[in-house]
């Protein structure tokens, strides 16, 4: 890549402009090779407010309004999860690259077409999974892989919060997706696929809401030699939001919120250190999946290989098998 290509600032959109979208703006707009060029709200005024927080030059009315601009290269999806298949083919189909929000979409179907269209048009595709991308995440994959503290014997990994039930809110709506295991149980499972791999066989319970979406989901991951993932996931209840891999010759503990920017403490030899990974205040780690994609797409790339399709086809299967057990349906 030439230096100049290098410095080209790609021209982001961003559709739906809710929680996530300001912290994703909040980070792309310090890279130096983006500019969030286009939002998209479902109202103008929104997408006005939005636009003039971050410095976007194009205020859309509607999502279909930004996926027809010419100039929108990458678009980042923020919607909810029931709308994430179809917002990723209207901008695929317009040949933009995409980064879509996780879950990738409602089911593994779902993520099939969507790759299959990233496929028929050759552009990029990728899962939002920040996580994989952050450098605290990436030390604790190196470390596992290299065997520091030998083979893992079992993780520990869970994230739960409280709010207040309300169907206003998309976290507790069924129309969209609502519910903890597709919301926030895709990080413990995440942590589980991206250093063990997919398991024999999975066992998992869950609490439901009176409509009948899940309000906690309790999981373990079976792997060969008796390793297990113990995984949970809860909007009614305060959890660690630790991830913990036990090693044969020491412990791996990310630190709360394991997804999040966070700290690593490594117990070994009688010994505990805490890593800290400097990471800045003033951004939140949305950064490290951006750039990641910028640099794909100046490369021509149409697949990531970090967040790869066979990841995120695996990550997608691991939740419909979850849900399966549990008999959560949409
Ligand atoms: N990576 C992460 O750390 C992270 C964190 C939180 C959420 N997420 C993911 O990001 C997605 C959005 O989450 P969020 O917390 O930002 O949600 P949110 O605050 O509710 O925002 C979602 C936005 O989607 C748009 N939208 C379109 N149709 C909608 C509908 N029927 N109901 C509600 N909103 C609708 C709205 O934007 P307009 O009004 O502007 O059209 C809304 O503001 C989810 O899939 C979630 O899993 C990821």
């Amino acid at each position: 890549m030439t230096q100049e290509s290098q410095q080209r600032k790609i021209k982001w959109g961003i559709i739906g402009l809710g929680g996530i979208a300001h912290k994703f703006a909040n980070d792309l707009i310090t890279i130096e090779d983006a500019e969030l060029y286009a939002v998209a709200s479902r109202s103008q005024d929104k997408a006005d407010a939005f636009a003039e927080k971050y410095g976007a030059t194009k205020a859309y009315a509607t999502y279909e309004d930004l996926a027809n601009d010419p100039n929108v290269e990458a678009v980042y999806i923020a919607t909810p999860h029931a709308l994430h298949k179809d917002n990723a083919l209207m901008c695929l189909e317009k040949g933009i690259a995409v980064l879509g929000e996780k879950p990738f979409a409602m089911n593994a179907g779902e993520v099939d077409i969507m790759i299959a269209k990233a496929k028929e048009k050759n552009v990029l595709l990728m899962e939002a999974l920040w996580t994989y991308f952050l450098p605290h995440y990436q030390y604790v994959l190196k470390e596992l892989e290299n065997k520091t503290y030998g083979n893992i014997l079992k993780i520990e990994s869970d994230f739960g919060f409280q709010r207040p039930f309300d169907t206003n809110d998309r976290l507790f709506n069924k129309n969209v997706g609502g519910g903890s295991l597709l919301d926030i149980g895709i990080y413990p499972i995440f942590a589980s696929l991206s250093t063990l791999g997919m398991p024999n066989n999975i066992e998992a319970i869950a609490t439901f809401f009176e409509n009948g979406i899940d309000s906690s989901c309790h999981m373990v991951f079976n792997y060969s030699n008796n390793v297990k993932a113990i995984l949970k996931s809860s909007i009614l209840e305060v959890f660690p939001t630790e991830a913990i891999f036990y090693c044969e010759k020491g412990t791996i503990k990310i630190n709360r919120e394991f997804h999040c920017p966070s700290t690593v403490t490594i117990i070994a030899n009688g010994k505990e250190e805490t890593k800290d990974f400097g990471y800045d205040k003033n951004i939140f780690g949305y950064k490290y999946e951006a750039m990641h994609f910028n640099k794909l797409l100046k490369e021509g790339k149409k697949e990531s290989d970090i967040m790869t399709f066979d990841f995120s086809k695996k990550l997608i299967k691991l939740l419909d098998d979850v849900r399966n057990i549990i008999n959560l349906k949409y």
